[in-house]
């Protein structure tokens, strides 16, 4: 049985544990309709992050901007080797970037511009930066190195030339033409808005941009790994976050995954590095400071505290155990749906709902069916976990549905315990035309409901549905470890960003919401709140959007010269000795 959590956390001297601390932080982090989280209270203009992470004395590489890109429909990304895939080059690799993290368009209202981006992110701050690790490739690098991604100019900063004996350590047991794509946070561009809980909002929007590099992969006929078994040093090593000199009086970056992309469908995705290879790639040529991002920072103790006791040392490599087939995304028929470079780049979230837009059954499982984890597919290919969330679904227009509670069992052979820990009196009955483990656990309008535990937000009650995910908490932090509280927010960000190109898809729009009252979800499934076995970790909505009609939009790239359009980009490494404007 789960521990106590409240009791211990209070009655626990000294040095906790890092799992406590985990807990301890998680509990402190919980919004209440009578306690929001400890945050700073006001906005502090003067003082906001810079979104854009620049590296000073970097040389600069530019991308070309690929407007003829030739992706498959949108479905095709979701069957296996049906994309054939394009060779590695500046096009592929600029438009690789560019549908993973670069800019979608620019929005203004009243004289304020500010841009939006493939990967979502809480509050529009981005914490997340991208990093690659680059072969030699024509027209952009005669050397293969460490690149910053610097999606505001779509171009790569070279932050390290690597010499022989690293590129050897690298390749060894790589497929050939393989990159490696690295995710960092600085967690203070989340923390000057949202303070304590900063921390987990962080980790939804590593999710997301996993997500989005896997889509964007997809897009191409390429595929995601993440080497899981990586420690964070290891990771902050081979990216550079280690070089103290190089983020002197700069916002830390923390390091958060590296993951290989493989563009070659028929070689076994890799899962490790060779040993010596981060040592021999800290050993390169590095250039480059990073910029600072605000004039003050504030320090959220609470945020060093977690982030500490989530350090990942490195691990065993898991054994990558079979899912189950998902005979529902095998059923779905391939829609007349636009390409998916286009169905990447109108992804928006919605800030207001209709109240009236439904989906239809069909449409509704299809989006389900796309959540479970099917690993040869699209994201799931990017974790070798077994799935430790699953969905509690708020149904509020779906023909042919009754509105209500249900609950989609990601994993099935969590139902008997996931069961057990909720209201006795639920139904759980078997939606069986989904052929999925979908449960209906009880009937009636729950749009109040919803839009209550989404910290009043309306959206989450006008939409079609909207839904909580839920991790199965205690037994993955005390099985995995506390830095897995990471990993189950990645898993939410995973599912949310494949629920956010499901929705573009399907004709209707989606937010993801990191603004939710913790224990009113399990209050509402009647769970012990002195136990944190489940703990709802992230909410979703989707449904029919209605446009804020007073803002303009603008181009992603309109601020770029013409030349960078490919054809006839040629490419351009330039020295930079300074920051441009
Ligand atoms: C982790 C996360 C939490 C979010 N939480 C909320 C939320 O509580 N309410 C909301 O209206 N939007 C929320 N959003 C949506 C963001 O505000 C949105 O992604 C951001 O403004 C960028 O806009 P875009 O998604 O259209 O690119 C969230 C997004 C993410 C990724």
């Amino acid at each position: 049985m789960a521990q106590n959590i409240l009791s211990r956390s209070n009655a626990t001297h000294g040095v906790l544990d890092a799992v406590t601390r985990v807990r301890a932080y998680h509990q402190r982090t919980k919004h209440m309709p009578e306690r929001y989280a400890p945050g700073p209270g006001y906005m502090d203009w003067a003082n906001q992050p810079d979104p854009f992470r620049r590296f000073s004395g970097a040389p600069i590489v530019e991308l070309p901007l690929v407007r003829d890109d030739g992706t498959p429909p949108y479905d095709a990304m979701f069957q296996v080797l049906r994309t054939p895939p394009q060779p590695l080059t500046a096009e592929s690799l600029g438009l690789f970037l560019e549908l993973a993290l670069g800019l979608t368009a620019w929005k203004e209202f009243q004289g304020t511009r500010w841009a939006l981006r493939s990967n979502p992110s809480s509050g529009n701050l981005h914490p997340t930066e991208g990093y690659v690790v680059l072969p030699v490739l024509a027209a952009l690098s005669d050397r293969p190195g460490v690149y910053h991604y610097a999606p505001r100019e779509h171009a790569l900063e070279q932050r390290c030339v690597l010499d022989e004996a690293a590129c050897r350590a690298l390749a060894t047991g790589l497929p050939s033409d393989t990159l490696l794509v690295g995710l960092t946070s600085v967690h203070w561009r989340e923390a000057w808005k949202y303070g304590e809980r900063a921390y987990r909002y962080c980790q939804h929007d590593v999710g997301h941009a996993l997500g989005a590099l896997c889509f964007a992969a997809a897009a191409l006929g390429w595929r995601v790994a993440q080497l899981s078994v990586l420690s964070d040093a290891e990771v902050a090593g081979l990216l550079g976050l280690d070089r103290a000199t190089d983020f002197a009086g700069a916002e830390a970056e923390h390091p958060d995954l590296i993951a290989a992309v493989v563009t070659d469908p028929a070689a076994l995705p890799p899962r490790a590095l060779a040993e010596g290879a981060v040592a021999a790639v800290r050993a390169g040529h590095w250039a480059g400071s990073a910029n600072r991002l605000s004039p003050k920072r504030v320090d959220w103790a609470a945020i060093s505290t977690v982030a500490d006791a989530c350090v990942k040392p490195s691990t065993a490599l898991l054994p990558l155990r079979g899912l189950a087939r998902n005979d529902g995304l095998a059923r779905r028929p391939m829609r007349a749906v636009p390409r998916a470079a286009e169905i990447i780049r109108q992804r928006r979230s919605a800030v207001d709902m209709d109240g009236r837009t439904g989906l239809s059954l069909d449409a509704f499982f299809g989006m389900l069916a796309r959540t479970l984890p099917d690993r040869p597919h699209s994201p799931w290919t990017a974790i070798d976990v077994p799935p430790r969330i699953l969905l509690c679904l708020f149904v509020h227009r779906i023909e042919g549905l009754p509105p209500g509670l249900y609950v989609l069992m990601r994993d099935e052979t969590r139902l008997d315990a996931f069961r057990a820990a909720c209201h006795h009196g639920f139904a759980w009955q078997h939606v069986e035309s989904s052929a999925m483990p979908l449960y209906a656990l009880t009937l009636g309008d729950c749009r109040e409901a919803a839009a209550h535990a989404s910290c009043f937000q309306a959206i989450a009650g006008d939409s079609a549905f909207s839904l909580g995910m839920v991790a199965d908490f205690s037994r993955t932090l005390e099985e995995d470890g506390a830095w897995a509280y990471r990993r189950l927010f990645w898993e939410t960000g995973l599912i949310g960003q494949v629920l956010y190109l499901e929705a573009e898809a399907g004709g209707v729009r989606s937010t993801g919401m990191g603004c939710y009252f913790d224990d009113f979800v399990h209050q509402l499934l009647d769970m012990n709140l002195a136990h944190d076995a489940w703990q709802s970790l992230y909410h979703f909505t989707v449904g029919g959007a209605v446009d804020d009609g007073r803002l303009t939009t603008l181009p992603a790239y309109g601020h770029l010269s013409s030349e960078r359009i490919s054809p006839p980009w040629r490419g351009r490494i330039s020295e930079s000795v300074g920051l441009p404007t």
